[in-house]
């Protein structure tokens, strides 16, 4: 880790250790024992584990759209993302992503073409991918991009609901965090740690219930494969990719 570099993402995490009570560190000696840290790392910010918590190694989560290769490719037509979410020849709906996280997911439909609104409740993620967002947009390479991805702070199912754009077109994609796997050797350290962080997002049900009340084309819900689908109701269809599900429920059509 460098120490602190001046620089938005300084001053974005000086605002945000202004308001919130998570200790700011600038060298992995002063990670706190017993609680997570913020700091930069070659100029991003990163939330460092506890240094007490050996099963979450020492590297921070970060996110960064540049390194990572799962997105060195746009999202293609055929990818079960994409035919979940109703891609067609000339036309990309425009998306909710209701649970944003790492914003991977919403990295690859914005990727493909999607305009998408990324929602996210937990202020320590929505600062990390603020941040990753911000690098991306200022990258020539990944700022189209970026430009098609709004973050949004907040939870549509608190007493302060943020604004959210309307459509008829509009696909509510949801994929709230699943429970952590058992063989836990296979989870990389820096997932682990998000995992610890957000823990298990226990009203998911409710929120795809509120979702399905708003205008829109469908409704995206990621799920384990084994999994029960979210309210166990069925799906209109299904897609399967390697270790994913995505349940798919269609609007009624009218005749
Ligand atoms: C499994 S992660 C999503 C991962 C994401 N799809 C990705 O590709 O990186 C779930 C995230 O949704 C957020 N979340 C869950 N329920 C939410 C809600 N009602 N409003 C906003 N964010 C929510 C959690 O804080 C967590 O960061």
């Amino acid at each position: 880790m460098r120490a602190f570099e001046e620089g938005p993402a300084t001053e974005r995490l000086e605002r945000f250790a202004a308001t919130w009570a998570v200790p700011v560190v600038d060298s992995l000696e002063q990670v706190p024992q017993d609680s997570f840290a913020l700091g930069l790392d070659a100029g991003r910010i990163g939330l460092f584990p506890p240094r007490d918590q050996a099963s979450l190694g020492h590297l921070p989560l970060v996110i960064d759209f540049a390194a990572d290769r799962r997105f060195a490719q746009p999202l293609a037509r055929k990818d079960a993302l994409a035919r979940a979410t109703g891609w067609k020849s000339g036309f990309r709906p425009p998306v909710i992503d209701l649970t944003a996280g790492l914003g991977r997911d919403a990295w690859a439909l914005a990727s493909g073409g999607c305009e998408v609104t990324a929602v996210e409740r937990h202020p320590v993620v929505h600062l990390l991918l603020a941040d990753a967002l911000a690098r991306a947009a200022a990258a020539p390479g990944l700022a189209e991009v970026a430009g098609r991805i709004r973050l949004v702070d907040g939870d549509v199912l608190s007493s302060t609901p943020p604004d959210l754009p309307t459509s008829p077109e509009m696909v509510w994609y949801l994929d709230p965090m699943f429970p952590e796997r058992k063989k836990s050797a296979l989870v990389k350290k820096p997932m682990r740690v998000f995992h610890h962080l957000v823990g298990e997002d226990g009203d998911a049900a409710a929120l795809f219930a509120w979702a399905r009340r708003q205008p829109g084309a469908r409704w995206v819900v990621k799920r384990p494969p084994g999994a029960p689908s979210i309210d166990a109701t069925v799906p209109s269809v299904e897609y399967r990719s390697g270790r994913l599900r995505f349940d798919v429920y269609l609007a009624p059509t009218t005749s």
